[in-house]
């Protein structure tokens, strides 16, 4: 791989990551700039509907999203679980409470992200198939707009689990312990199919799916309880 990649000073990758990736990309990245100084990487962070913008007008080298899409032609590698899950304030009612029946968050208000959030697709579809009909409040353009507004009281929110790792540590968020949650989705390397990948992309491909591979190994090992896994959400 080192071969391959000598010589290829000023190689530049272009990526664009899911909002939701973003809590674990630039860590992944920085490992990757300091075992390959020579490469520039641009990073680009937008929800999906941008993401399968940039897939169809071909204008990125790879893309790391939720659900592949299927109106494209793409290659996807699945390599990390992408659970969904119910968020509030610590200090709300429902936030001692075990297996909270999915009818009961009818009478909660739920902030939700912008049209072409795949969150909020995956959540739509969630709820639909069960026939839950939702109380939606303000509609809020980023995670972590969402995470603000629900620290101040204005609705429960539905998050990645990725996006709230500090706000658990720190318990200015709970999760709330709902029947059938969390949502299971995954996140995906993707490109067009056919696309030729340069040197670089393949290496950071090769080394995403290395590095990745233990924490997947580890998921697979202490697999969510059956009744935990749910249809890969939108
Ligand atoms: P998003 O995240 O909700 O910002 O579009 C993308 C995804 O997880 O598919």
């Amino acid at each position: 791989v080192l071969n391959r990649i000598k010589g290829l000073s000023g190689g530049r990758l272009r990526i664009s990551v899911a909002t939701t990736a973003n809590y674990f990309i630039p860590t992944l990245l920085g490992t990757f700039s300091r075992r390959y100084p020579e490469v520039t990487v641009s990073l680009d962070v937008t929800n999906r509907e941008a993401l399968l913008q940039q897939l169809s007008e071909n204008t990125v080298d790879l893309v790391i999203m939720g659900q592949p899409p299927s109106g494209l032609d793409v290659e996807a590698e699945v390599f990390m679980e992408n659970p969904l899950v119910v968020v509030a304030p610590p200090e709300h009612p429902l936030a001692r409470q075990k297996k909270i029946p999915l009818k009961r968050l009818q009478e909660e208000v739920f902030l939700v992200r912008e049209p072409g959030s795949g969150t909020r697709v995956a959540m739509e579809r969630f709820f639909a198939e069960r026939e839950i009909h939702l109380k939606t409040g303000m509609e809020v353009g980023s995670n972590e707009a969402i995470k603000q507004s629900v620290q101040a009281g204005l609705g429960l929110g539905l998050l990645s689990r990725a996006t709230i790792e500090q706000e658990l540590e720190l318990k200015r968020l709970t999760v709330l312990d709902v029947a059938e949650f969390p949502i299971m989705r995954h996140w995906y390397l993707v490109h067009r199919r056919g696309k030729r990948l340069s040197a670089v992309v393949e290496v950071f491909k090769e080394f995403m799916l290395k590095e990745t591979r233990a924490l997947l190994l580890k998921q697979t090992q202490n697999p969510l309880p059956p009744d935990q896994k749910i249809k890969k959400g939108g």
